[in-house]
């Protein structure tokens, strides 16, 4: 009876040490360098200030980053003789930014902190918090202690990076692969309240699509001709430098920019979750940051696992 009430206590303790020895914390750079996460936040705060796009990209490298192998900083790193970019795959490509910002950061946290104790990873997931905050949007405490990778994959990139083309289905699919529900899905798509597209993203959309409202198609038709001006670029939602509920009011009304987006508003299940944020945009803020919180936890590698880059675009 007593050795088995220790074989429990045992158990429980190194359960116990194990998941939290090994999993993230708000705190993990308190002692070792409390000076960080406030560096950090001036950086990316003057970045926005600079340009408010910014704050919307910095937001997608973070999220770019955990749906590939995890939150572990590969989407940073460049291509080299024998390893192709992430930045290269098919959503990335031409598309997603904010690499000097990160540069920027990461060149003024190795400084206040004295040698490079923070990852690449933890400044993507702390840049996109103080991106969304600098925007208007809510405020979570970000858990740390992520290690970079030593590897990128571009081809993982391309299989598992969610599509502007998307359905309900494969978006649901998209995200449970992740460990993610359809809450997390349309909380998370709710970061399409900041930033932009470009024409040849969402043509398609507002030339053949038949759940958009036609003043909408027409609208966005005039910067974004049937042919040339792949580039052009429109906003997500009609607020695209502020983090409001402006982009599921849009979604409610059939303007949605892309089809992934309207695609959470076309008569299936998530229609009144859509419905609720419209309306409320504080059930937006706390699930919003919940997921981000939840997202940021995709496998990230801690402990003595990967490393902490020197420079964010290379291996050691
Ligand atoms: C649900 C599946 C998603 C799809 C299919 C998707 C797709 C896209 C596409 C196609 C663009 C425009 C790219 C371009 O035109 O170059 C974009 C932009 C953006 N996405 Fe997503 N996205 C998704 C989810 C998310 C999530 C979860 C977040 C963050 C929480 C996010 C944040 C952003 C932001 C902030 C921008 C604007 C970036 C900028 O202006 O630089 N997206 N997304
Ligand atoms: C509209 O859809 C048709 C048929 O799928 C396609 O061939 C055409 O390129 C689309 N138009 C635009 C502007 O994307």
């Amino acid at each position: 009876m007593a050795s088995h009430t220790n074989f429990r206590l045992h158990a429980f303790v190194w359960l116990a040490l194990a998941t939290t020895a090994f999993s993230l914390s708000p705190k993990f750079y308190d002692k070792v360098c409390p000076q960080a996460l406030p560096a950090i936040k001036k950086i990316v705060q003057a970045a926005v200030h600079r340009e408010r796009r910014m704050g919307a990209s910095l937001l997608r490298l973070h999220f770019h980053d955990c749906f590939v192998n995890g939150c572990d900083g590969s989407l940073l790193l460049d291509s080299t003789s024998t390893m192709d970019s992430e930045k290269n795959a098919r959503g990335n490509f031409n598309s997603v930014r904010g690499f000097e910002v990160v540069d920027q950061i990461k060149a003024e946290v190795d400084r206040v902190c004295g040698r490079p104790v923070v990852s690449c990873a933890d400044i993507l997931a702390v840049a996109a918090r103080d991106s969304v905050v600098a925007l208007g949007g809510p405020s979570w405490k970000v858990r740390l202690g992520r290690r970079d990778s030593t590897t990128a994959s571009r081809t993982l990139a391309d299989t598992v990076l969610p599509s502007a083309s998307m359905d309900l289905p494969a978006l649901i699919n998209n995200f449970k692969n992740q460990g993610l529900n359809q809450r997390d899905l349309v909380a998370l798509s709710g970061g399409h309240t900041i930033g932009l597209s470009q024409c040849s993203i969402f043509r398609n959309r507002i030339y053949n699509a038949t759940n958009i409202d036609p003043a909408f198609a027409k609208e966005r038709r005039e910067t974004c001709p049937r042919v040339g001006g792949n580039t052009n670029l429109a906003s997500l939602d009609p607020t695209p430098a502020r983090f409001d509920t402006a982009y599921f009011k849009n979604l409610v009304k059939k303007r949605g920019l892309l089809t992934s987006d309207q695609a959470l508003f076309n008569g299936g299940s998530t229609d009144k979750l859509v419905e609720t944020y419209s309306l409320n945009p504080d059930a937006f803020w706390d699930d919003f940051a919940k997921s981000m919180i939840k997202m940021g936890n995709i496998k990230p590698l801690t402990g003595k696992q990967g490393q902490i880059r020197v420079n964010c675009r290379k291996v050691n």
